[in-house]
Formats: C-alpha cells, structure tokens, sequence
C-alpha cells in the first residue's frame, strides 16, 4: 500500500499503522475509557443527512471563510495535536506547509516538538498556538510571551483537560515520552525498524515551548502524568479572564460544550470557542460536539465565531458542521494519519482530498459560497420536516 493508494481517511489510518510502532499508532488512534465517545463523533455526522438544492449555476465554488480575524481559503484547519515529530521526523514543519499551501491555519501543541517561533518565521498562513495552563506561572507567562513576541495570530486554550483522560491504550503499551515501554510495547518497536531508523537519525526529541521547564533527562513521563503533574486543576474563569486580557488578541477557548460556557467565554472576551471532546480522548460519554453546535450558535453565535472538531473525516461532515452554524472546523486524526503515512506529502493528499470534497459536495449541494449553507440543508433521521430556524441574526 502507498501513498497513492490513499483515498480516505481509513487509507491514510491504515498506512500509518503499517508505517508506525504500534504504541504510537494507538496513543494517535486511541481514546479514554471504552473510546464510546470517539464512535459518537462519527456517528452524530451519520443521524443528520444533507438536503441539497438544484440548479444553483454552481461553475465557481468559494468556500473561503474568515474566522477569528483570519481568512482561510478552505473551512479546515489542522488542529493542535502534541509529539509529533514522534510520527513522523518531519512533524510539525510538515504539517505548516501544508497548511500554507492550501492557505489555512495550523496549531501548535504546548507540546509540539518544533519551536512555535520557527515555523512563525517560516510559513504565512495563520498560526494557532494551543495553550495549557501550567500549575508554574512562569511558564505560563515564558509561554504567552513567546507566543506575543513571535507574531502568533491565535491563542487557543484548551479547556477539557484539566486531568487526564483514561487511556488504556497507552497504559497497556506503556507509551510515555521519552518512551518507557513495557516487553510488548518495545517488541511492537523492534518489528517497525524504519520508523526507529527515522528516528535516532533525525534531530533529538524535545519539547521547545516548554523547555527550561521540563527535564526531559528525568525518565519517563506520560502523557497522563504531564497532566495530572504539570496541568493546574484549580484553573478557574478568573485565570482565564486575565489570560484574555494579557494576549489582548484573538483568543479562543478549545473543549467548550454547553451554552452556559459558551456566554462566559463570550462574557470575557473569547473572540472563538471550539466545541470540541478532544477527539474523544478526554471524558468518555461526553456528546459530540456537532450535537451541541445548533444550541450554542443560537447563544452565542453573534458575539463569537463557533468552531467545532472531533470526528471530522469527511468533506460532507465539514458541510454538516457548517450548516449546523460552524464557521470552519478542525481536524486532528485526520493529518496526524497522513503525516505518519508520509510526511508533508502525505500532509498535503489529505488535505487536496478534503478540499476535492468540499468542493464536489457544495457543488452537489447547490452552494457556491460556505454562508449559503444552514439549518435548511438538514434533517436528522425520523424528522420529517424543517429544524426550527436559528434565533438572532445567524442563519
Ligand atoms: C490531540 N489533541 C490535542 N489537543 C490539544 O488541545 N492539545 C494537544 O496537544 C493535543 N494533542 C493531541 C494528540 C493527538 C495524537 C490527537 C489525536 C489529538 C486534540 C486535537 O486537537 C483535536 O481536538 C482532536 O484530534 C479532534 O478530533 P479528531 O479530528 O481527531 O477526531
Ligand atoms: C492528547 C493531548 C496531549 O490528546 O492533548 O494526547
């Protein structure tokens, strides 16, 4: 199987997992608890189906969207994900030019293994920087000034993992940074040599957004010890209404699910929120977000822009997101997979796949323009007849 032969993004999965140590496979794939949550954001994209018009004169397809202050040439952006130099030597640097190159915006991890400040001098389209609240204020204050001084667009602060989340994928392999495997884990390693090859050939793991802060030389840590050890569970609005008023920019709030958070986040400044459960990784049996999406834009959706992920694998979920009121959504499985197939190129497939898709499919939905789409291009399964029309002024 190669790159080519990747039309899906169960092509993409399926070539990272021949390509990867199966402990790194499952810390990308898995999820918490018995991964229930991780189905529902697939399948709360199959209960809704598409009402397309005929017709339209749909020759030129816009599907650019503005969103948080930036204007993105598709309504996806990759989503900030942790390690992954892990998946590939080329991590993030992949990933930011491809996104550059289909004129969207990219995150970077707390934990991302290229420093925030390099791929900002290298790549124009937009840059998220992800932000975990650290229990040591000086890291958080090192970290918002490193993310002010190098130019980043967006301040993104990840709400949903103030513990942990149970992943027992991980606890059986043993997967931690820097790698303390159990016999079965370093097995799964031994049979994929490449990717060790990739490994200890390239630049030397590390971790720059948190460096001086972490010693990665003190053994293993796990992804659940980073946060039960580092994260500050007494995070509180207060904290995060003086983060709003430091970054005094766009700055969103990523793992908001109801429509009481929603006004607070508006309430405080947040310019974009995220519904989000982390791709499932975090509170097993918490609601996919796209579920959430119609309650929240009705709240809120005229003081801050909604954006959603988790479960995104399909040009024709990006329209279900975005008639459900989104203004663009986030894809996280869906590079990481790609990336771990084949670096950039493989970035880069998957994102000219998705964008043929969207493409076909506004196409086949009569729509030119992204704005054209809203609740009357859905119905879910067993409703016959049109969902109430959005309150206040979005449509
Ligand atoms: C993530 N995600 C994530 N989110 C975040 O705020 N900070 C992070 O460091 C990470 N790291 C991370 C690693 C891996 C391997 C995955 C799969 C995910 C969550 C990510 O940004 C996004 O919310 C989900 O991935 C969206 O769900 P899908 O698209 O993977 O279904
Ligand atoms: C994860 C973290 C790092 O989902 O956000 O693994």
């Amino acid at each position: 199987m190669r790159l080519k032969d990747c039309h899906n993004f169960h092509d993409f999965r399926r070539l990272a997992r021949r390509r990867l140590p199966g402990p790194i496979f499952d810390y990308i794939d898995g999820g918490a608890d018995d991964e229930v949550t991780m189905a529902e954001n697939r399948r709360a994209f199959d209960r809704c189906d598409l009402l397309p018009s005929v017709l339209r004169g749909v020759s030129d397809v816009d599907m650019s969207v503005t969103v948080m202050g930036q204007k993105l040439d598709m309504p996806v952006y990759c989503s900030p994900t942790a390690l992954q130099r892990l998946f590939h030597h080329q991590g993030e640097r992949a990933v930011a030019a491809a996104a550059e190159k289909f004129g969207t915006m990219f995150g970077v991890s707390s934990l991302g293994t290229v420093s925030l400040e390099e791929l900002r001098q290298k790549h124009k389209n937009p840059q998220v920087y992800q932000f975990y609240f650290h229990r040591d204020r000086g890291l958080n204050t090192a970290m918002m000034q490193h993310a002010k001084g190098a130019g980043v667009e967006v301040m993104m602060l990840t709400v949903d993992s103030i513990t942990g989340g149970n992943r027992e994928r991980d606890l059986r392999t043993g997967f931690s940074i820097p790698f303390r495997l159990t016999l079965g884990g370093m097995i799964q390693f031994a049979i994929k040599p490449m990717w060790g090859i990739n490994y200890v050939t390239h630049e030397r793991f590390s971790l720059p957004q948190l460096e001086g802060h972490v010693d990665m030389s003190g053994g293993a840590s796990s992804i659940g010890g980073y946060f039960t050890e580092m994260l500050d569970p007494s995070m509180t609005w207060d904290d995060v209404t003086e983060m709003v008023r430091d970054w005094n920019g766009q700055f969103c709030l990523k793992g908001i699910m109801t429509v009481e958070d929603a006004r607070r986040a508006a309430e405080i400044g947040c310019t974009g929120i995220v519904l989000s459960n982390h791709g499932g990784r975090q509170l097993d049996g918490s609601r996919a977000p796209l579920d959430q999406l119609p309650e929240i834009v009705d709240a809120v959706g005229d003081r801050l822009d909604v954006m959603m992920d988790s479960g995104i694998q399909r040009g024709t979920h990006v329209l279900k997101a975005l008639s459900l009121g989104a203004k663009a959504v986030g894809i996280g499985r869906g590079y990481l997979f790609p990336l771990a197939a084949a670096g950039q190129v493989g970035v880069e497939r998957a994102l000219e796949l998705l964008r043929a898709e969207i493409e076909r499919d506004m196409k086949l939905m009569g729509v030119t323009r992204t704005d054209q789409l809203g609740r009357h291009n859905i119905r879910y399964h067993g409703e016959f007849g049109p969902l109430p029309a959005a309150q206040g002024k979005v449509a």
